[in-house]
């Protein structure tokens, strides 16, 4: 899974329909290397325990010491190839996920490719939507807004390309010299407080200052703003969070943070098995 361009409406479904029944996937003894040059929490834990929770086995590389010694990622990937049977990527460089499928020979996922992409996440948020904001996300209108570094969130950019399989108007605030071309999407204009009051999914995200040389003032959220916001609203972010998204707001039962996390295990179970029945 290289891509959200290889997505189509019904394939985006199915994984939905198959994250909500993962209690009944069978068990597996696939071993699962991850292979992570960027640091990650949540998205290498996801994977280790949807693969644990699937009965299968798990190599975890952070301290890859090739890379070190200055071996390419094409080498590494020839290598880890032999060692297990589906290989999760986080790398700095934007397509080099799709370098790595060229020469692995087991399926590669995409963990997050620089500023590129962040396919898997944009699952498990797209699937969040579905279960906390509206089950008629396949057949209405909803309304998404994106709060902060559009430009470089490889989260972003994901999930617009899944959304746009459906009928979603979006709402862009961002920092000026953050935000991304808009051409061909349904955009409304709208000020964070507008915003707030008509818009169906908030989802907010740091500053990518490992991205940018430049300071930026971020755009924050705060109980106060949310006290007239529509009440039906959801809050997604895909964590870490920093100053633009503070703890107070935690409590507040619209904040689905933290469930989004958990749907991210089930998401990825469903992904990796669907991968582990094609390998047979
Ligand atoms: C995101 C990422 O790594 O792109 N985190 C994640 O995978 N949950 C978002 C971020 O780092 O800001």
């Amino acid at each position: 899974m290289i891509s959200v361009k290889d997505f189509t409406r019904e394939k985006v479904i199915y994984y939905i329909q198959k994250a909500e029944n993962v209690e009944k996937l069978p068990k597996c003894s696939k071993t699962l290397i991850n292979l992570f040059y960027e640091p990650s929490t949540r998205t290498s834990c996801s994977f280790h325990t949807a693969m644990l929770k699937l009965g299968g086995n798990i190599i975890e590389i952070t301290d890859n010491s090739s890379a070190k010694k200055g071996e390419s990622l094409e080498d590494t990937i020839k290598t880890v190839s032999n060692y297990g049977d589906i290989i999760v990527l986080r790398h700095p460089e934007k397509g080099a996920a799709e370098r790595a499928s060229k020469v692995a020979h087991v399926p590669v996922i995409n963990a997050g490719d620089g500023n590129g992409e962040h396919p898997t996440q944009a699952l498990l948020d797209i699937y969040t939507i579905y279960e906390e904001a509206t089950k008629d996300l396949l057949k209405e209108n909803i309304t998404v807004t994106f709060i902060g570094d559009i430009k470089n969130s490889r989260t972003i950019h994901s999930l617009i390309h899944l959304l746009n399989l459906f009928d979603v108007t979006y709402i862009f605030i961002s920092p000026p010299g953050l935000e991304i071309d808009t051409t061909g999407l349904n955009v409304l204009n709208a000020t964070l407080e507008e915003a707030l009051k008509i818009t169906d999914v908030v989802y907010i995200t740091r500053i990518q200052k490992e991205r940018t040389s430049e300071t930026y003032e971020p755009i924050c959220l705060s109980k106060e703003l949310l006290s007239s916001a529509y009440p039906d609203l959801i809050i997604m972010h895909p964590l870490p969070r920093q100053e633009e998204l503070p703890p107070e707001i935690d409590d507040d039962p619209r904040a689905v943070y933290f469930k989004q996390v958990a749907y991210g295990v089930r998401m990825r179970m469903a992904i990796l098995d669907e991968l582990i029945r094609t390998m047979q």
